[in-house]
């Protein structure tokens, strides 16, 4: 099984990158690439620029690199109350390239933040969103306050959303039997 996990952020410490490749190596026996999502950074999308100079190879990049995955495992950092200013002008260049441009692919949906809130916003929006672009969304789940309850040794530290956590993990891996 491939999982391909990145955080939807174009910080350097992207603690929705973490919290992606956290996720994706519960997944035992899983064949994993975390991108980073810096790698994708495209100029600012427009009609105009579109037209001129065609869709950026960063794009086709991106969109390739999602084509192996059986499982594609997202967190959403939240800015302002939605998506990062990088991931949104990736993913609107990437819907011009195909708009269900994750056609056959299940996906978990995370968020993080530093935070109560955990990028709740930003994950219900994904959630709502992605499936009119094809997605089959198999799971979400929303940490907050990550600097309290994530640790890179023990993974999830609050008793109560580590069993939340867990109890999605599950019913994605069923999904994908
Ligand atoms: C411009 C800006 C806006 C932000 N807006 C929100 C927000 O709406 N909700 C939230 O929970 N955190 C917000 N934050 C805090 C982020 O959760 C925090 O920066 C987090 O580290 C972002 O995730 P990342 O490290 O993966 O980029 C904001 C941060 C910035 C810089």
């Amino acid at each position: 099984m491939n999982i391909v996990a990145f955080g939807a952020s174009s910080s350097k410490a992207s603690i929705n990158k973490k919290f992606a490749a956290y996720a994706a190596s519960r997944f035992e026996h899983a064949s994993v690439e975390v991108l980073d999502f810096n790698d994708f950074i495209a100029p600012l999308f427009s009609v105009d620029e579109e037209k001129e100079e065609g869709i950026p190879q960063m794009v086709h990049g991106f969109f390739a690199k999602l084509q192996p995955a059986d499982l594609i495992i997202i967190s959403l950092a939240e800015h302002n109350g939605s998506y990062t200013a990088a991931f949104k002008n990736t993913f609107d260049w990437a819907s011009r390239l195909k708009v269900k441009l994750f056609e056959g692919k299940k996906l978990l949906l995370l968020s993080t933040s530093t935070g109560q809130g955990g990028g709740k916003l930003v994950l219900e929006s994904a959630v709502r969103r992605f499936p009119k672009h094809g997605a089959e969304i198999a799971g979400q789940f929303s940490l907050p306050v990550f600097f309290e309850n994530f640790s890179e040794e023990r993974g999830i530290l609050d008793a109560r959303l580590h069993k939340d956590f867990e109890n999605i993990l599950e019913n994605v891996r069923k999904q994908l039997c």
